[in-house]
């Protein structure tokens, strides 16, 4: 074989040798990443509730008045912005109440706590049970 050949050869091979280990060191890379990701996410798993959903009333029926009492709310993850302040409504069982406003105004938020994702500031949230008020938060 020339010389020449052979040195073609020598660097062809080496070439894919290192681009094999710079592979292997994104693929060992990518792996790292996907680790420290999921450790965060089993953290988030593991973090105990703030808010305990145990309870056990199962209604069969429910006459469903829903009454918000001066609601303030702001995000717990931006406090400093208040979505709503003292915000009172009364929802008749089988009225239909259309939440109108521009867009980040807090209708969305409204319905988010209604179903006890997030808890008021302040004020109240009532559904009522036929029977009784239940604390929404
Ligand atoms: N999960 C959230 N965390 C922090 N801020 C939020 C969250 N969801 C909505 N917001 C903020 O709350 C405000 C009201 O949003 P939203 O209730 O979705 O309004 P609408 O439904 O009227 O468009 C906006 O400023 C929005 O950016
Ligand atoms: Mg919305």
């Amino acid at each position: 074989m020339p010389i020449f050949r052979l040195k073609i050869q020598i660097h062809f091979e080496t070439a894919i040798f290192f681009s094999l280990f710079l592979e292997l060191g994104e693929v060992w890379h990518g792996l790292m990443q996907a680790a420290g990701a999921s450790r965060k996410v089993f953290e988030f798993i593991d973090r105990p509730p703030r808010l305990e959903n145990t309870g056990t009333y199962a209604p069969d029926s429910m006459t469903g008045k829903i009454e918000f009492r001066h609601v303030a709310f702001s995000y717990p993850i931006r406090p400093d912005l208040p979505i709503m302040e003292d915000l009172t409504f009364t929802v008749e069982p089988g009225e239909v109440v259309a939440l109108v406003g521009p867009s980040g105004g807090g209708k969305s938020s409204c319905i988010a706590m209604l179903e006890h994702f997030y808890e008021p500031t302040s004020g109240e949230v009532l559904i009522f049970l036929n029977i009784f008020w239940m604390d929404v938060f």
